[in-house]
């Protein structure tokens, strides 16, 4: 009788556990249900492109007497309307938000004149230009509020969109974010294919960043439930307008589009199917156009795309669901679904006649995989390379001038994480093996790296040692580089040691 008691009062408790346990487990499903919904942003229909998009202007040089290019570029901070709630507090050079496009020559040498005028240390990178470590505008060459700091070097790389924005260990993310960034051409007088080339006409740049805002129209950057990449925005911002169109007057169309997000993947095309032709990837023209319906990007990538148009037609540049690569749920939380309307291309009713693409671009000899002198491998995992997170003082690798390494780059787990080295060009050899696709066959710096998968790269250090300068490594998802996903290489002459102990006094100063 005792037991009879017993086990009714277990089975009255058991019955009541498993009926707060099915209301848990309800209310987790219900909670990863609404979750999993509201991971998906779109602003598909939302746009009625009534703005004309904004063109950075170009950078003026003042010439010196030995030729040297002269830049200005100012750090400012103010308010600028990006959205009807605003204005937005921003950062930018020489304006409030963004900065000019710089455009210059292989060959010529170039000065950069970099103030800053916010209230907060910064630095300015020039990424995927090849020159001196101590130019580069890494984490070392902090410029104190109120300094100018002048690196100059000589451009000596092929053709190229390479962009500008602040690198500042631990706070590349938010910098970059407030709009500090422009875009920085270079132009081959040895290699000029016949492609739309007039700036702002038919050469149009698209600097591409998501943000998100508050009700005061101010800025907002927080990290969104399950994101493994950090911050993703529900707005995109283009060249600083959010509504816009590009009113195209020519039969061919070039456009530079730079993913200066923080952390989203765009895959671009065109809803009414349409396809289009890249002619460049980050670091320099292809071999020959590569005629495709979608072309993905992801942070601090570039291409450069031609659309042909029909008189009088419209059509939206429009970011497709990404392919992230094998991640949970198809990388929903990672930005996986997320569709973007970016920009309306408008054609006049009459079109000024382009010439014809050219079959050939650019001749790009990358080295082969037999050449390479070292085999180096870059583990990501976490926010972590080869397990280190991210030392100022330390020097993670050393790399002999002249040589040809292959640098093999894994993604050990279910996280989208990218992958730029500083200072090189580099040639994708394979992707797990297969020879890489089309659009990653030319001159790149940066790569996304899906989870689960090695790239080999392969890259000529053919001069620039210095084995007192560092120059950095890392994924460009900025959250991830800020957490310290970054390290430092060093090249050297042969036999030398590098030593970084008077990395301390770098700081910008007035000249
Ligand atoms: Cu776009 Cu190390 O930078
Ligand atoms: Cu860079
Ligand atoms: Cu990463």
């Amino acid at each position: 009788m005792w037991d009879a008691f017993r086990s009714r009062r277990w089975s009255r408790l058991l019955a009541a556990a498993a009926v707060a346990m099915a209301v848990l487990a309800g209310l987790a499903v219900a909670a990863g249900a609404w979750m999993y919904a509201r991971a998906e942003t779109s602003n598909v229909g939302d746009l009625d492109f009534a703005d004309e998009l904004a063109i950075p202007p170009l950078a003026e040089p003042t010439v010196a007497p030995d030729g040297t290019k002269v830049f200005d570029l100012r750090f400012t901070a103010g308010e600028t309307d990006l959205v009807d709630d605003g204005p937005t507090e921003t950062w930018g050079l020489n304006g409030t938000y963004l900065g000019p496009t710089v455009r210059a020559e292989r060959g010529d040498r170039v000065r950069m004149d970099v103030t800053n005028g916010v209230d907060e240390t910064t630095t300015l990178h020039w990424h995927g230009m090849h020159l001196p470590a101590r130019m580069d505008g890494g984490p070392h060459q902090m410029v104190e509020p109120g300094d100018t700091w002048s690196p100059e070097w000589t451009l000596d790389q092929p053709a190229a969109t390479l962009w500008y924005h602040p690198h500042l260990d631990g706070e590349t993310a938010e910098h970059v974010y407030r709009g500090a960034a422009g875009m920085f051409i270079v132009d081959d007088p040895d290699e000029v294919p016949d492609l739309p080339d007039t700036y702002g006409v038919d050469d149009i740049p698209l600097i591409i960043q998501d943000k998100s805002f508050d009700d005061d129209g101010d800025l907002s950057m927080s990290t969104p439930f399950g994101s493994g990449i950090g911050f993703l925005g529900d707005t995109i911002v283009v060249n600083g307008s959010t509504n816009p169109h590009l009113p195209v007057t020519t039969e061919l169309v070039r456009l530079r589009v730079l993913n200066a997000s923080n952390a989203r993947v765009y895959n671009l095309g065109f809803p009414d199917g349409r396809s289009f032709w890249q002619v460049a990837s980050d670091s320099g023209l292809l071999a020959r156009p590569h005629e495709t319906g979608r072309l993905q990007l992801s942070p601090g990538e570039r291409a450069e795309i031609v659309v042909a148009l029909e008189p009088g037609e419209r059509t939206v540049l429009r970011s497709f669901a990404p392919d992230l690569g094998p991640i949970f749920l198809g990388g929903r939380f990672d930005g996986g679904d997320d569709t973007f309307d970016i920009v309306q291309l408008r054609a006049a009713g009459e079109l000024a006649p382009s010439p014809p693409l050219p079959d050939r671009l650019a001749t790009v000899d990358a080295p082969d995989a037999a050449d390479a002198d070292v085999t180096r491998t870059f583990s990501l995992r976490g926010t972590s390379i080869n397990g280190r997170d991210m030392d100022m003082d330390r020097v993670d690798e050393v790399v002999t001038v002249g040589s040809t390494e292959i640098w093999e780059v894994t993604n050990e787990h279910g996280r989208p994480h990218s992958f730029h080295p500083h200072l090189v060009q580099f040639s994708v050899l394979d992707v797990d093996g297969e020879e890489p696709p089309p659009e990653l066959a030319g001159w790149k710096d940066t790569i996304y790296v899906p989870p689960d998968t090695t790239i080999r790269i392969i890259a000529r250090f053919d001069d620039h040692a210095d084995p007192t300068a560092p120059f950095m490594f890392h994924c460009h998802v900025l959250d991830h580089e800020d957490r310290g996903m970054m390290g430092q290489f060093v090249v050297v002459e042969p036999g030398d040691e590098p030593d970084l102990s008077g990395m301390d006094d770098e700081r910008g100063h007035d000249h």
